[in-house]
């Protein structure tokens, strides 16, 4: 089992380590475009091996040949946000740097599943899918995953209570238009309008729509990796050790929620043969009407690509 890292810079190279930490693969290769730092990144962690106690060798790289018949292969190449940057201000020179990456997935690795992280993440995950020419349940987007984290640990803050036991989902695309879900938020099966009064829950929900530009005005000179890489990996585990687990991802829509021909943040079930299924869960009328804005936007971001 191999799993490759494309971009070794913050978010990349915490995947990689993250993926060595809990064993998911016996090999971890690390690719970027600079010399020296995939290598570097990559031999360091490999040395903390032996403290850390895990097997999985660590091989940092500027090529492809190393990544040949990667199981999962997690992107995360491309330019971090700075402050006063929208994730879609990003969108043309990383839609170039995910094609140029996914020409060589597809050409090295035919067979993998691939984690979309680069932002604008519905878009790019997109320009994955066009590239590759891959089946829609095999490339899929990380957003959901850590919109939902951000949200849950919020509710947590809040309430004083164990995260493990805040039960949410975040939908729709990974921007300001996010559909973070309250009818189906729940502490341990106990609805949260019970628990948290209307006004302070419109609060987190709109500091989970910004939790992205929080961490961003905070760090100044990139964006946030602690949260978007455990997303990414827990995502790939769940491919890894096939535990369907039941995920909002970015995926491949024909249809599902009355919206077809985008990739944006709805549930999933996740497992080895990657989007195995897209479940189809009752909306509000209000979460319909904002996910198919959100749907609309990355529709608009899709549509003015030059790829
Ligand atoms: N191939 C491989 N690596 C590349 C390429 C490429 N064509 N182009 C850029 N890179 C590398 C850079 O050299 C850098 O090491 O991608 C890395 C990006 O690292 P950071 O600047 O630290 O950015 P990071 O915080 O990791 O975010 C990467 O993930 O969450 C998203 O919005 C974020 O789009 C951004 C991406």
């Amino acid at each position: 089992m191999k799993i490759s890292v494309i971009g070794a810079g913050n978010v990349g190279a915490t995947c990689a380590q993250r993926v060595a930490e809990k064993e998911l693969a016996n090999e971890v290769v690390l690719v970027d475009i600079i010399d020296g730092v995939p290598q570097g990144k990559g031999l360091d962690m490999w040395e903390s091996a032996p403290v850390e106690g895990f097997d999985t060798r660590i091989i940092g790289t500027n090529g492809y040949e190393e990544t040949k018949d990667s199981s999962i292969v997690i992107i995360t190449a491309g330019l971090a946000r700075k402050p006063g940057m929208s994730r879609d201000d990003l969108r043309d020179k990383n839609a170039g740097i995910v094609k140029g990456i996914s020409e060589q997935v597809a050409r090295f690795s035919p067979d993998a599943k691939i984690i979309l992280v680069t932002n604008p993440l519905d878009v790019m995950t997109y320009v994955a899918f066009k590239t590759t020419g891959f089946d829609s349940k095999n490339v899929f987007g990380q957003a959901g995953v850590l919109d939902t984290a951000r949200y849950r640990t919020f509710l947590s803050m809040e309430l004083g209570i164990s995260v493990n036991d805040i039960q949410a989902m975040v939908l729709g695309g990974h921007g300001d238009d996010m559909v973070p879900l309250l009818s189906y938020t729940t502490v341990s099966g106990i609805p949260i309008t019970q628990l948290v009064p209307q006004d302070r829950l419109d609060a987190i929900v709109d500091r989970t729509r910004k939790g992205g530009g929080e961490i961003v005005k905070f760090l100044k000179t990139g964006s946030a990796f602690y949260a978007p890489s455990a997303a990414a990996v827990e995502m790939a585990e769940a491919v890894v050790r096939d535990k369907k687990r039941l995920l909002p991802c970015s995926a491949w829509l024909s249809g599902e929620f009355g919206i077809e021909n985008t990739y944006v943040g709805v549930p999933v079930i996740l497992g080895k043969d990657g989007v195995e299924k897209i479940v189809e869960i009752e909306l509000t009328d209000a979460e319909k009407e904002m996910l198919h804005a959100s749907a609309n936007s990355v529709k608009k971001n899709i549509s003015q690509l030059d790829i």
